[in-house]
């Protein structure tokens, strides 16, 4: 991850809401509750409430919950004697005493473990505490920001997390949307990521437009920023520089836009045919675009029964075109003879491909040659354009 630190970037009624709540909240030392999921922001949004504080100049102690094994979080906490617990060789402070005159951030905050709960909870009421190992009451001033991406209700009524301290983490609650809920943020928080990693690395990744902010905008962020950011950073280390294809994007968000285009109505943009994505291990790009060409030129045979001028202006290609594939496929063939012949495809009615992609449509094409039914003969010096006539 390339460093740097970010303020808070948005457009969107909600970020200028919470920004709004933001300058409201640090002119108090209100206990904040910061709730939203993964990668939302939750710890920007109590970095800036620190700095946007009276008790700026005084430190902002992060401290994560669940990353601290249960029986050594109340010593990080709160600190410890010397002999207090085997290791424990010397005095030490604890977050809550680090932090004395700014601002605690309690992160993770549903991870606490039931008995530290109720320790934390006095902490809140009283702002006194004991070092573990110690008699001696602690007085700190510490003003409190607590998050999660748990639904703290939801562990209160399981009994995982106790309703009192709930109540009194719960004083402000501030809740950060998922970047889906918020899409108009996508392209300014798209532009600050490119200018930071630009600058960091001395690229030149260009901010991308058209179809490539469409599929972004679709594409629904289940990491929401975080996984923003790292795409952003990965696009510009990998890329350097230029504009972004959408053959850049990675799978999942490129799958995503294919599937939310609308089906296809005329072929008229390269985005109407059938879509599939390129496979990672690549594929056999002549084989796919000629069963997707036969499928198509079955199609318009099937829905002109045959008629090879009507197909072929359906088609916009000349008929002698279009009688030359056919010959090459083994559709046209000398007066007299018969043939089994791919007939499955000129007698399917147009719908039957409708959506599918290259790959089936070449499933069934093959599928079509095997089959036992046979068509008459017909001849390009006949010019009878009448169907290639099933027989049985
Ligand atoms: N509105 C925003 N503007 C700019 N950067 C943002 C914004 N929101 C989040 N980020 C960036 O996205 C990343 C994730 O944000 P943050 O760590 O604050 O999320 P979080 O909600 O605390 O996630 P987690 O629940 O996983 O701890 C950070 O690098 C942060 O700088
Ligand atoms: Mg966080």
């Amino acid at each position: 991850m390339l460093a740097y630190r970010s303020s808070l970037v948005g457009e969107s009624l909600a970020i200028q809401n919470i920004l709004n709540t933001i300058e409201k909240v640090a002119q108090t030392d209100s206990t904040v509750l910061i709730t939203g999921e993964s990668g939302t922001g939750k710890e920007l949004v109590a970095r800036a409430i620190h700095e946007r504080s009276t008790r700026k100049d005084k430190p902002l102690v992060v401290i994560n919950c669940g990353a601290i094994p249960a029986e050594l979080l109340e010593a990080e906490l709160f600190g410890h004697m010397k002999g207090a617990f085997t290791g424990a060789t010397q005095n030490r402070v604890g977050r809550f005493e680090m932090a004395q005159g700014g601002t605690l951030f309690l992160d993770e905050v549903g991870e606490l473990p039931l008995q530290l709960q109720v320790k934390l909870l006095r902490v809140l009421q009283t702002r006194q505490f004991e070092p573990v190992g110690s008699s001696k009451t602690v007085e700190v001033d510490v003003r409190i920001v607590a998050a999660t991406n748990r639904d703290l209700e939801a562990a209160v009524q399981q009994k995982e997390f106790r309703d009192d301290l709930y109540y009194r983490l719960n004083v402000i609650p501030m809740r950060v949307p998922a970047l889906r809920e918020r899409k108009s943020d996508i392209p300014m928080l798209i532009s600050h990521f490119l200018q930071q990693f630009n600058q960091l690395t001395g690229h030149a990744v260009e901010a991308p437009a058209g179809e490539i902010m469409e599929a972004l905008m679709v594409y629904d962020w289940p990491g929401n920023v975080r996984e923003l950011e790292n795409l952003m950073e990965r696009l510009v280390i990998l890329k350097g520089h230029g504009t972004v294809d959408l053959g850049d994007l990675p799978h999942r968000v490129f799958q995503k836009f294919v599937e939310a285009r609308p089906a296809a109505a005329g072929a008229v943009s390269d985005w109407d045919y059938p879509r599939m994505a390129l496979p990672e291990k690549g594929l056999d790009l002549k084989a796919i675009v000629d069963a997707f060409e036969n499928h198509l030129v079955d199609q318009a045979l099937a829905r002109t029964q045959g008629n090879k001028n009507r197909a072929s202006e359906l088609l916009q290609m000349n008929r002698t075109t279009l009688v030359e594939k056919l010959r090459k496929r083994g559709m046209i063939i000398p007066v007299g003879k018969k043939t089994t012949l791919m007939a499955q495809a000129a007698q399917a009615a147009a719908g039957a491909y409708a959506g599918a992609t290259p790959a089936e449509v070449g499933s069934v094409m093959a599928q079509a040659s095997d089959s036992d039914l046979s068509i008459h003969a017909d001849t390009e010096a006949a010019r009878s354009d009448r169907a290639p006539e099933v027989t049985n």
